[in-house]
């Protein structure tokens, strides 16, 4: 045990891009210097001597409530784009995940929402709009993925197309591969798995967030689709409505095993959804 229970501990593993493992040196000390100032806590990187291009960053948080206001500063925010332009970044560790609040056992949504809607690390409630369209006619991006380069895009996709590999389409012989990014970077998959009678099979998509909220996300930002079609293939509707409920207004980006064939923002396929705030 520590000797503080308010002290917390997260930890991330991170894949440098070939070549640039010096500019990612500047970016951690950049961070480590602004969590001292800003008295966040303590960030360190650890080397990965038998793989020279993985390193481990783990940021020891003054509090819980630290955490919050270091992924909501835009320094960071600013940092991490910087970061996501040359490295993938896994979830590894993460000491500053928010318990499940008691409205939620007591199985009570309306309480869970309002509980999302306070936090700082709930980006997709705050992007939620109004329940009966939204006037904002621009999209805006929210968080540090806004000057996102192209190769960590094709990332995404290849973790989905990675995922399509393992789907169970022995009914349809139609495999799609899924991949989620949540908020602090990581990486969530899923693909198809059908079922002999048929209506139990169960998407790529919802397999991605339904594994992504039973290990304690709740922020989300992108989620890759691939299937092995000339044209894209857009999530069906019973998984619009589930990645609208957890992940509120995603990018969804879809692919095909060759390219990238389009990119759409999920308010713009669901128009007018139904969620908690209409209960
Ligand atoms: N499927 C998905 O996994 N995602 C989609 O976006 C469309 C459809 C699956 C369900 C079923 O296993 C197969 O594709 C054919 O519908």
């Amino acid at each position: 045990m520590t000797d503080s229970l308010e002290g917390r501990l997260s930890v991330a593993m991170v894949e440098v891009g070939a070549g640039e493992e010096e500019a990612f040196v500047a970016i951690a000390r950049e961070f480590s210097a602004i969590m001292a100032r800003k008295k966040y806590g303590r960030a360190d990187i650890v080397r990965d001597e038998s793989s020279p291009s993985t390193f481990y960053a783990v940021r020891h948080w003054a509090s819980a409530g630290a955490a919050e206001a270091c992924h909501a500063d835009p320094d960071i925010h600013a940092l991490t784009s910087r970061l996501y332009e040359i490295a993938r970044v896994f979830h590894v560790v993460n000491g500053v995940r928010r318990p499940d609040s008691p409205g939620l056992l007591l199985g009570d949504r309306r309480s869970s929402v309002e509980a999302d809607r306070r936090s700082g690390f709930d980006r997709r409630v705050k992007d939620l709009g109004r329940a009966d369209g939204d006037r904002r006619t621009a999209d805006r991006r929210l968080g540090p993925r806004r000057t996102r380069g192209r190769s960590v895009e094709l990332d995404l996709v290849a973790a989905a197309r990675r995922a399509r590999e393992n789907a169970d389409a022995r009914f349809s012989n139609f495999k799609v591969g899924a991949a989620l990014e949540t908020a602090d970077g990581a990486v969530i998959t899923g693909c198809n798995i059908e079922n002999a009678t048929y209506g139990l099979t169960i998407c790529a998509e919802r397999v991605a967030m339904f594994k992504a909220i039973s290990d304690g996300h709740r922020a989300f930002t992108r989620i890759a689709i691939v299937a092995d079609t000339p044209t894209p293939t857009p999530p069906c509707g019973a998984c619009r409505q589930i990645l609208w409920e957890f992940g509120g207004n995603l990018e969804i980006v879809l692919a095909n095993l060759a390219e990238e064939q389009a990119s759409h923002r999920l308010k713009t396929l669901l128009p007018l959804p139904f969620d908690a705030r209409l209960l």
